[in-house]
């Protein structure tokens, strides 16, 4: 197949020798539970993110699981969140019967807009769970001072934004509230699947720890448990990925952000496409997801479609919580109840976009989106 014709994905990961390598080496020392690649890999990753309690988990999911549990969150208690989110921030919320209290987003950053989360704020409120949404800083010392006044905990869903910060200076994920990245295959680094939580304190930390693991203490026996726990371990293989990816994690988020760049030039022209914000206020996105809005009367579908046609990958990213069927069933969410995300969410497209994606590549999904929008104009 020619290079003009062959398939680009909307992601891929970056794997190579010394991955393979690390994994090898697992494989051959059997420990591949419990062994030394998990405390290796937390602390490898809190040197990177300049934060000292990690405690890897086997997803995000399972991690936003653990450290809402930590905050104390109680059947009945409401969590105000955001509807523009991968699923799991808000179901989470849920795998402890409390509920996810949705409020719109800022229009620009697509984080949850603070102003809107104090409105949500009732007396069942106790937290407060911000998503940094495809790498962009949520407004966390607005929602800080939200939660001090309102006696509110904070946890923040980092699971997207690994090596972003805030215009402060401080590291997304490392300013005291209990932060979830995660590792899917698409992240900005991976285990294939697995997550770390980072841990205000020690105490947290243990916690955590103990819930990943069938809710057994540090000092027990094997088939001892004091408290209730789940499967949420992550295995010395995914522990031993995530140390080589961490090696070269400055250069793979680089490389991101040079992609990035190629796209923002390109695309600026492109009549009606809204392009992701830039940073503002010292805020330092980390490039997890390239993706665009759609101008208005361009049928995203068809452009889907066509995109396809000429062999690259694109996806509807993210589609708003409150109006999936489950969502809409259990708490009665209608469109219109959150109209900023409502419309982006209808216009959002997700481009190629991963460490290795080519300079030429990168032209050829510009030029199939440029025809898209501009033959959709002409109708
Ligand atoms: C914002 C957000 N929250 C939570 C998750 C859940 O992570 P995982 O798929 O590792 O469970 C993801 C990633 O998929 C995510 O993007």
């Amino acid at each position: 197949m020619s290079a003009d014709h062959e398939p680009i994905p909307v992601a891929r990961p970056l794997i190579g020798a010394r991955e393979e390598e690390l994994v090898l080496d697992v494989l051959r020392s059997r420990h591949l539970s419990l062994g030394p690649m998990l405390p290796a890999f937390e602390q490898s990753f809190g040197e990177h993110l300049g934060a000292e309690h990690v405690s890897a988990v086997s997803s995000g999911t399972a991690g936003l699981h653990l450290a809402l549990r930590a905050s104390g969150v109680q059947p009945g208690d409401e969590v105000v969140t955001t509807p523009f989110s991968f699923v799991a921030s808000a179901n989470s919320v849920l795998y402890e019967d409390a509920r996810p209290v949705f409020c719109d987003i800022d229009p620009r950053t697509l984080n949850i807009d603070p102003q809107a989360a104090a409105a949500a704020v009732g007396e069942r409120t106790t937290g407060l769970l911000p998503v940094h949404i495809f790498g962009y800083p949520a407004a966390m010392a607005e929602l800080e001072l939200l939660a001090s006044r309102s006696g509110l905990w904070i946890v923040e869903d980092a699971c997207e934004a690994l090596g972003a910060a805030h215009g402060d200076g401080t590291t997304v994920g490392a300013r005291g509230n209990p932060a979830v990245f995660a590792f899917y295959p698409n992240k900005q680094m991976t285990t294939g699947e697995g997550g770390v939580v980072v841990s205000p304190d020690a105490a947290v930390k243990q916690r955590i720890d103990s819930e990943r693991n069938q809710g057994r203490a540090p000092n027990m026996d094997w088939l001892d448990h004091d408290r209730l726990g789940f499967n949420y371990r992550l295995s010395d293989v995914a522990c031993a990925l995530g140390l080589a990816q961490l090696e070269r994690l400055d250069s793979m988020l680089a490389a991101r952000a040079r992609i990035a760049g190629l796209y923002n030039a390109a695309l600026a022209h492109v009549e009606g496409v809204e392009l992701p914000c830039p940073n503002v206020d010292g805020d330092r996105r980390s490039w997890f997801v390239y993706v665009v809005q759609l101008p208005h009367g361009v049928d995203r579908d068809d452009a889907i479609r066509a995109l396809r046609a000429r062999g690259i990958d694109s996806k509807p990213y993210l589609p708003a919580i409150h109006l999936m069927s489950f969502y809409r069933e259990r708490f009665g969410h209608r469109e219109g109840h959150f109209p900023v995300c409502e419309d982006v969410a209808a216009r959002s497209l997700a481009l190629p976009f991963f460490p290795e994606l080519t300079d030429g590549q990168v032209e050829r999904v510009v030029t199939a989106l440029t025809d898209v929008v501009e033959s959709a104009a002409v109708v």
